[in-house]
């Protein structure tokens, strides 16, 4: 967990706020280079995870790129010293203007999601006379067993393009005077820990690959998005995830062709884990069933458990009295506002600090300003 001179700086802090771990950030990163990089495999950090400069800077640093789903985040990752050739751009919905950006950077590759954005882009392309790099994003249909939200791949969802889809797309293609299609995209979902769905995805890029060589579609790259999963229970015994196994079923599945180049886009397995909300205990209040520890942070800070029942683990750091059962809530108006129901925790009281964990990944960047509630505040380790 937190060693002790950690836990005292916290307690200069103004809470909520949100801790990094930029050690085991570092660490995270070697082992991505270490079973990734080092096979030649290029890894895009998905910038909407965490869109913080200390943490950008040492995903450059390690040599990442930057997997961006608007005009902001490919703004954010050129502030933080990305070049547009390290840039994917995938999104359903991209404003003209947020293309735009995208053009005006010269980025590695829009991964378009329709016939119809194609068409937009090819017309931006043309009238800044530029020829746009592209990878057209498939919905493989694969179930990637995780929670219903955050489900991409299945034909039901919005994203990409269907198989069905493709003989238009192969139509169109001659037309598009200002758009070099280079690659194909597929991202099926996130927080997914069982590898059989990687491996299934593998299969059906192995097929698409086929078929856009039979219709004289020779691809330079495949991105098969991101998705690995974090352990949200052995957050200090197994924080990082294992990249190792995570590569190899790549190694083992992909049919790549000569010169192919494979790219990843990871968000959560970088930075989940080296990110916890700390917070102060306000209230305890002894209710009807249970006991509730009202917190300083609530969903605006966090909306994870709120929205897809997350379970994020909650540590107190400054009691070790015998335990008692808790619920641990916000101070939001609504019912939702719950980190964790009927826990046994160490006896708290009021002024005592709590570590909301395994919140680096979709965490503050999800944080809203709902109840007029102040931008929450971020702290980094060495
Ligand atoms: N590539 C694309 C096209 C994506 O849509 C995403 C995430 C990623 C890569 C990165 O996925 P990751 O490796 O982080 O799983 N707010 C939700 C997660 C939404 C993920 C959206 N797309 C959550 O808090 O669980």
């Amino acid at each position: 967990m937190f060693d002790a001179q950690t836990i005292k700086s916290f307690k200069s802090q103004k809470t909520p706020f949100y801790y990094y771990d930029l050690g085991l950030l570092r660490r995270t990163l070697d082992e991505i280079k270490n079973h990734g990089l080092s096979k030649g495999y290029h890894v895009h950090f998905a910038i909407k995870a965490n869109f913080n400069l200390p943490i950008l800077e040492e995903v450059r640093k390690a040599g990442l790129g930057i997997d961006c789903v608007s005009g902001n985040e490919i703004k954010r990752a050129v502030e933080a010293g990305f070049t547009g050739d390290q840039l994917a751009f995938a999104g359903v919905g991209k404003t003209d203007e947020e293309i735009q950006v995208g053009l005006d950077h010269d980025i590695f590759s829009f991964n378009c999601e329709s016939l119809q954005e194609l068409e937009i882009l090819n017309g931006l392309a043309q009238k800044s006379g530029k020829t746009a790099n592209v990878s057209i994003r498939l919905n493989p249909n694969v179930e990637a067993k995780t929670h219903r939200y955050i489900t991409t791949g299945l034909n039901e969802n919005k994203f990409g393009i269907t198989a069905d889809r493709l003989p238009k797309l192969f139509d169109m293609l001659p037309g598009l005077k200002n758009i070099s299609l280079t690659g194909i995209h597929f991202h099926i979902g996130s927080q997914i820990t069982d590898l059989q769905p990687f491996t299934d995805l593998c299969n059906r890029v192995n097929e698409m690959q086929d078929l856009f060589e039979e219709n004289g579609v020779r691809l330079d790259h495949i991105n098969v998005g991101g998705g690995y999963g974090i352990d949200y229970e052995k957050v200090d015994e197994n924080p990082i995830p294992d990249f190792k196994s995570f590569f190899e079923v790549f190694d083992r599945n992909l049919e790549l062709r000569e010169g192919q180049q494979v790219h990843f886009e990871l968000g959560r397995s970088i930075v989940g884990q080296c990110g916890s909300l700390i917070s102060k205990v306000l209230y305890i209040k002894e209710g009807a069933t249970t006991n509730f520890a009202v917190v300083d942070a609530g969903m605006t800070e966090l909306i994870r458990p709120a929205l897809y029942q997350a379970n994020h683990r909650v540590d107190v750091l400054t009691s070790d009295k015998p335990h008692k059962t808790y619920d641990v809530v916000g101070p939001i108006c609504e019912t939702s506002d719950t980190f964790q129901k009927g826990i046994q925790l160490p006896e708290i009281e009021r002024g005592d600090l709590v570590a909301i964990r395994s919140a680096g990944a979709y965490g503050e960047v999800m944080s809203s300003a709902y109840n007029l509630r102040d931008r929450v505040k971020a702290v980094y380790s060495k």
